[in-house]
């Protein structure tokens, strides 16, 4: 059982009896008082029900903080920016955490956040779906940002007006602060905003003033004592002084002092490993990519030898790599590390395949099959499965309509191995976005070649080199896209851009070098720009680089006499070619 099941099993645990209920109520209270972070309402009403949830809460499980001490919950009412509020909560170094908004109050309080930002979302709040909250977490006495809907959703719980917009508010405002406030402290009397709302307020419950107005509505910032509401998105790069709104409200509403640095972090989950790992053995797969080298870096400096790293060479990689990894790792690292060249293996099972899709099954097949042989060999005995898991994978996704969230699937290249292995996992980047990650790496002094490596899928250059494939083809790919990455390493665009790199073309054409005509292969270079790969543009790189490549590529690969550019986006073509 996760730690996450066990808490939800006992936030379930029904409250036994009116007596039980009101021990729990007593025990909460003084756990309540003890806590300086909460200060009760006065008008605190919440039902009994939750006062013995929240007893049960508190008493068997209050300490599931992980941890760290400063946390901000964000609850997720569907906004395709929730994740982008997260990462501008942690950019102000405060930790937060992305909840259902169907958290009960007594997981709110087990979780002893400093605030709550409610997010926005594309549900109308009189529609009958709309997503709800714990009407109990409005009365703790805890900080709380609505944005958006959630703002509607607050103004509506405290009895004010919201209307149905006609037709979405979406663009550029400007806001003009009519009110000392603490949320706008610092920030000048007018300020550029970015709206995107159907709905708007259109009574303030009582208690509640507007602090700033934009053109079109009277409340766009709106307060009662800690309890704040904004209209617009302060999370978007398009509203300029959004950061310092965000910051204001951590720091100067919550009390947040700021300790979530990726140095603390180091430090807090290097005796968390050493806790949850004992004497135990942990294995873990490299890939060569930033997560699972991050990850065994964190890991190697919590417990040393006793993690033992597997290194799969598929045949499908790019030039250099698994030098690379035995470099940084074994012998920089002195990490325990097994590198098994299954070359062959995979090339025998792929051999005539020219379907993507079996393509890539048979990889993830053999991948299983050659990491379990290998972990039996190196890992006897071992209890932990190490693995780079990031906080995008974990976060329960919303599944509100119309939000584009919903329907983002990501890749994974080792599902299923735990559960077959019977190994419990040791996952030390759960916490943490991407930028994290790398800071981390960066902390750990990983080189920067590996830190800001651009992705590459799992099944490697089998989707770049399209049909079925052999090692000559994959020779002369392989040799390709080592010219697209030095070039572009060396003009300073290789770090800029989400992926760069060659496809090798399944036609022929015909060419002439010096006086004979050719008839050879072409490559195509795919440069892309992404945020998180679900959406790309090509990079419009500058031509002599271009230029450079593609003469580079036609001089120096035999079989290759034509470079092609390839200008699609995604969507409608995906960032890999299969
Ligand atoms: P597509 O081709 O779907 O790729 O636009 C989006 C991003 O995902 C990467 N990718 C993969 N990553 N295993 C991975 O770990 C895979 O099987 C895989 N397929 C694609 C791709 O490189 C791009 O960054």
């Amino acid at each position: 059982m996760t730690e996450g099941q066990g808490f939800q099993a006992l936030v379930r645990t029904p409250p036994r009896g009116v007596l039980g209920r009101l021990g729990a109520a007593v025990r909460t209270l003084i756990w309540i008082f003890e806590h300086r972070s909460f200060s009760l309402r006065t008008d605190l009403r919440v039902p009994l029900d939750d006062w013995g949830r929240i007893g049960e809460v508190v008493r068997l499980k209050s300490a599931s903080s992980n941890g760290v001490q400063e946390r901000i919950l964000i609850l997720d009412f569907g906004s395709q920016y929730t994740q982008v509020i997260a990462r501008r909560v942690r950019e102000a170094h405060v930790y937060s955490e992305i909840v259902p908004h169907t958290i009960s109050v007594g997981e709110v309080l087990s979780l002893r956040p400093q605030g709550i930002i409610l997010s926005g979302g594309p549900a109308s709040v009189y529609s009958p779906k709309a997503p709800k909250m714990d009407r109990g977490i409005f009365h703790l006495g805890i900080p709380i940002l609505g944005i958006c809907y959630g703002m509607q959703l607050l103004v509506k719980e405290f009895g004010g007006e919201v209307a149905r917009g006609t037709r979405r508010e979406y663009g550029r405002g400007t806001l003009h602060r009519r009110r000392a406030c603490a949320l706008l402290a610092s920030l000048p009397k007018n300020l550029e905003i970015w709206n995107s709302h159907g709905d708007r307020v259109t009574r303030l419950p009582k208690g509640f003033e507007s602090v700033a107005t934009t053109e079109n509505s009277p409340y766009a910032v709106v307060r009662r004592e800690n309890i704040y509401g904004l209209q617009f998105h302060p999370e978007v790069s398009h509203t300029p002084r959004g950061k310092e709104i965000l910051a204001n409200f951590l720091h100067k509403i919550c009390g947040c002092e700021g300790t979530w640095t990726m140095g603390s972090f180091v430090r807090r989950t290097i005796q968390e490993i050493r806790d949850q790992v004992g004497p135990h053995r942990v294995i873990l797969g490299l890939s060569g990519g930033v997560d699972s080298s991050v990850a065994a870096a964190l890991l190697a400096k919590a417990i040393g030898r006793q993690l033992y790293c597997i290194f799969v060479d598929n045949g499908l990689l790019r030039k250099g790599e698994a030098e690379s990894v035995r470099r940084i790792f074994g012998r920089h690292m002195n990490i325990h590390l097994t590198v098994v060249d299954a070359r062959n293996q995979f090339l025998r099972r792929l051999k005539g395949v020219a379907d993507p899709e079996r393509k890539r099954k048979i990889i993830g097949y053999e991948f299983i099959k050659v990491f379990e042989k290998a972990a039996h060999r190196v890992g006897k005995g071992a209890r932990f499965l190490g693995q780079g898991t990031l906080y995008p994978d974990v976060i329960e996704s919303v599944p509100i309509a119309g939000n584009p969230a919903a329907l983002i699937k990501s890749h994974h290249n080792v599902g299923g191995l735990p559960k077959r292995m019977k190994l419990e996992l040791v996952e030390p980047l759960r916490q943490l976005f991407k930028d994290e990650v790398r800071e981390v790496g960066k902390v750990l002094g990983l080189p920067k070649e590996m830190v800001w490596r651009q992705p590459f899928p799992g099944p490697g250059l089998a989707v770049r080199c399209l049909g079925a494939i052999d090692e000559k083809k994959l020779s002369i790919l392989r040799e390709a896209d080592a010219i697209v990455v030095e070039e572009m390493k060396k003009a300073d665009w290789y770090y800029r851009i989400w992926q760069s790199f060659a496809v090798l073309l399944p036609c022929r054409s015909v060419g002439v070098m010096g006086d004979e005509r050719t008839y050879d292969n072409a490559i195509a270079i795919r440069a892309v720009e992404s945020k998180d790969g679900m959406t790309a543009d090509w990079v419009r790189l500058p031509g002599d680089l271009l230029g450079r490549i593609s003469n580079r590529i036609c001089n120096e690969v035999k079989g290759i006499n034509r470079v092609v550019l390839d200008i699609s986006s995604k969507p409608p073509a995906t960032i890999e070619w299969e």
